[in-house]
C-alpha cells in the first residue's frame, strides 16, 4: 500500500407523549423544485426512530486487483466515493458519472450509472508529493467535489504529510519517545490503525504525520486537476502549528462531502483532526464558505457562530499583528453522541427529503469496539446531530464470500441513483428512501483480495408508528 489515509416557526408538538421538535430554521434544502412552503410546519421525527438497514447483498463496483491485473499498477479506494454528474446537455438521455475515489495518483473512473464505473489505467493528475511541509502539498487526495455547469469542479485535497517518505522524521527521537510514553495510549491507537488498515509496515505512524486541506480545481468536467493557485495560496484548512514530528497524527484532513444551504448561500463540510494540538481539541469541525473559489474564505465554527479564520502556520507575519495567536483559530468541534472525537470521523453528509434531515455516515476505525460498525447520525443544520445508530455491521451484514476476502471495513457514505434524475442534484448529495451504501473493504494482500468498493442496497425508514406522519 503506498498510502497511510484512513486513519473519518417553531413549534413542540406533543403527541401520544412522543415530542417532536419542529426547528425553525429547517434548511430548506432542495436542489430543485419542492422548496418547503415556508407556511407549512413541518414535522421532524425524533432520531431515534429513523433506521438504515441492508436489503440485499454489496455489489462490487471497483476491485483495485482488476486494476492490478489490467494496470500492473496498485490503485485503492482509500478515500469514500464522491460522484457527479458530468455536461447535462448532452448526456440528458445518457448521463457520465464521475466517480472520485482514489489515492496519490488520480485516476478517472465514470460511467453511465453509480454501479457500472470504469476505471482508467492511466494517472490524469499526479499529487505533488512537495517535501517541504511549509507548501503543503505532500502527498494529495482528490476528494469532496463540486461541479458547476460550465464544466468547472473544485475539489477539497487531503494533503498528508508522512514526514517519514520526505526526510523530516528522525526514528531515533520518535523510538526514544515512544519507549517514554508509559500511557501506551498513542502506541496502541496506532497499533489499531495498521490492524485495522492490514499494512505490513507500520512506518512512524501517529508521530510524523500532518494533514491539512487544499483547494484543487478542473475545468474539464474533472479528467484533468491543478491548484487553484500555487502552493501554499492553495491552502484551505490547516491548524494553527507547523510540522513537528512528536505531536501525534493532526490536521485537518478527511474531509466529507460539500452541502449547499440554499437559503443561505453557503456550502458546508467537515474536516477531522484525529488528535489534541496545542490548544486546537480532536474531532470533526464544521467550516463554510459562499465562495469555492477562494480558498481562504472558508470559516469554522467557533461553539455560537462561523467565525474561525485559518492561518497559515508559516507565515504568521501579518500587516496587523506580528504573529498570530493560536487560540484565534480553533475550532469547536462536534459533540456527536455515541461517539470519540479521536475515533470517530463522517464520511459523508446526505441531505434526505423524505425526513428532511440529513445523514452523516460515521466510521471509528480506531475503537476496537465500532471498528467493524458504520454508523449514521442525523441533524436539521450540521451542528446538532442525534445519537450514533447502527446501520452496518461487517460479520452480521456481510455475506460469506464477502467476508472472507475483507479484514476491514472504512469510508461509508450513501449515494442514491435517482440523485441526479429524480432530485435534479448534479453533485450527488441528495438521498432518497432507497440509496446504496458506498464502502471500502480492505483485504489480505494487495495481489490476492486488495480493496475493494462496495455498494450495497441500503433502505431509509422509520419506525411504524410514525409512518402514518411522514408522507
Ligand atoms: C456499462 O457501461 C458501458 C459504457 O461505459 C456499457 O458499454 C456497458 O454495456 C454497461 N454495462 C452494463 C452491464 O450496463
Ligand atoms: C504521473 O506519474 C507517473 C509516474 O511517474 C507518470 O508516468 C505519469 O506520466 C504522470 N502523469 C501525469 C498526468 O503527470
Ligand atoms: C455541454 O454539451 C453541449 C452539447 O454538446 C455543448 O454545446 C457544451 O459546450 C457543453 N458544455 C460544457 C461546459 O462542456
Ligand atoms: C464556472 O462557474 C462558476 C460558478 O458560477 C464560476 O465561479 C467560475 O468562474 C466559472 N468558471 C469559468 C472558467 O468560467
Ligand atoms: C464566536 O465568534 C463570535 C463572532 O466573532 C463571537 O461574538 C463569539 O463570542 C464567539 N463565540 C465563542 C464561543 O467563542
Amino acid at each position: 500500500m503506498t498510502t497511510t489515509k484512513i486513519s473519518f416557526s417553531i413549534f413542540v408538538v406533543v403527541l401520544a407523549s412522543m415530542v417532536f421538535l419542529v426547528v425553525a430554521t429547517i434548511w430548506n434544502f432542495q436542489p430543485s423544485e419542492n422548496i418547503l412552503d415556508e407556511s407549512e410546519p413541518a414535522l421532524l421525527l425524533p432520531a431515534s426512530s429513523i433506521f438504515i438497514r441492508s436489503i440485499g447483498e454489496p455489489i462490487m463496483v471497483w476491485s483495485s486487483l482488476d486494476t492490478w491485473k489490467k494496470c500492473r499498477l496498485i490503485d485503492v479506494p482509500d478515500i469514500p466515493a464522491r460522484v457527479f454528474v458530468t455536461n447535462t446537455t448532452h448526456t440528458h438521455r445518457n448521463p457520465n458519472l464521475q466517480m472520485i475515489c482514489g489515492a496519490v495518483g488520480y485516476h478517472e473512473m465514470h460511467g453511465p450509472s453509480l454501479l457500472n464505473q470504469t476505471r482508467s489505467c492511466d494517472i490524469s493528475w499526479n499529487a505533488t508529493k512537495d517535501g517541504d511541509p511549509s507548501h503543503f502539498a505532500g502527498n494529495e487526495f482528490i476528494d469532496s467535489t463540486v461541479r458547476f455547469d460550465n464544466g468547472t469542479v473544485i475539489a477539497l485535497i487531503h494533503t498528508e504529510y508522512p514526514g517519514e517518505r520526505y526526510n523530516a522524521c528522525d526514528t531515533a527521537v520518535t523510538e526514544k519517545e515512544r519507549e517514554s510514553d508509559d500511557s501506551s495510549s498513542q502506541p496502541e491507537r496506532q497499533r489499531r490503525y495498521f490492524d485495522a488498515l492490514n499494512l505490513q509496515n507500520p512506518l512512524t505512524y501517529p508521530t510524523c504525520w500532518m494533514v491539512t486541506i487544499g483547494l484543487g480545481i478542473s475545468f474539464d468536467w474533472g479528467h484533468t486537476w491543478q491548484h487553484i493557485a500555487e502552493p501554499p495560496h492553495h491552502l484551505v484548512a490547516a491548524v494553527p502549528y507547523t510540522y513537528k514530528q512528536e505531536f501525534p497524527a493532526y490536521g485537518w484532513g478527511d474531509p466529507n462531502n460539500i452541502v449547499r444551504n440554499p437559503n443561505d448561500g453557503y456550502y458546508y463540510v467537515t474536516v477531522w483532526n484525529r488528535n489534541q494540538v496545542g490548544v486546537q481539541g480532536p474531532g470533526i469541525c464544521v467550516m463554510r464558505t459562499n465562495d469555492l473559489m477562494d480558498p481562504k474564505s472558508w470559516r469554522a465554527w467557533n461553539g455560537s457562530k462561523f467565525a474561525v479564520p485559518f492561518v497559515d502556520p508559516y507565515r504568521v507575519f501579518t500587516p496587523s499583528k506580528r504573529e498570530f495567536d493560536p487560540k484565534d483559530h480553533v475550532c469547536e468541534t462536534l459533540d456527536i453522541p455515541g461517539t470519540t472525537r479521536e475515533d470517530c470521523n463522517m464520511f459523508g453528509v446526505l441531505w434526505n427529503n423524505d425526513l428532511r434531515q440529513f445523514i452523516g455516515t460515521v466510521g471509528c476505525d480506531t475503537d476496537p469496539n465500532k471498528r467493524n460498525t458504520f454508523f449514521f447520525t442525523t441533524s436539521t443544520d450540521v451542528i446538532h446531530w442525534s445519537p450514533i445508530q447502527e446501520m452496518y455491521h461487517r460479520s452480521r451484514d456481510l455475506p460469506p464470500e464477502v467476508a472472507a476476502m475483507t479484514t476491514s471495513i472504512h469510508y461509508p457514505t450513501l449515494l442514491d441513483s435517482g440523485s441526479f434524475s429524480k432530485y435534479g442534484d448534479t453533485n450527488f448529495y441528495t438521498v432518497g428512501k432507497t440509496p446504496y451504501l458506498f464502502w471500502t473493504g480492505t483485504g489480505h494482500s494487495p495481489y490476492k483480495d486488495g480493496r475493494h468498493l462496495w455498494a450495497t442496497p441500503m433502505e431509509v425508514g422509520t419506525d411504524d408508528s410514525f409512518s402514518m406522519v411522514v408522507r
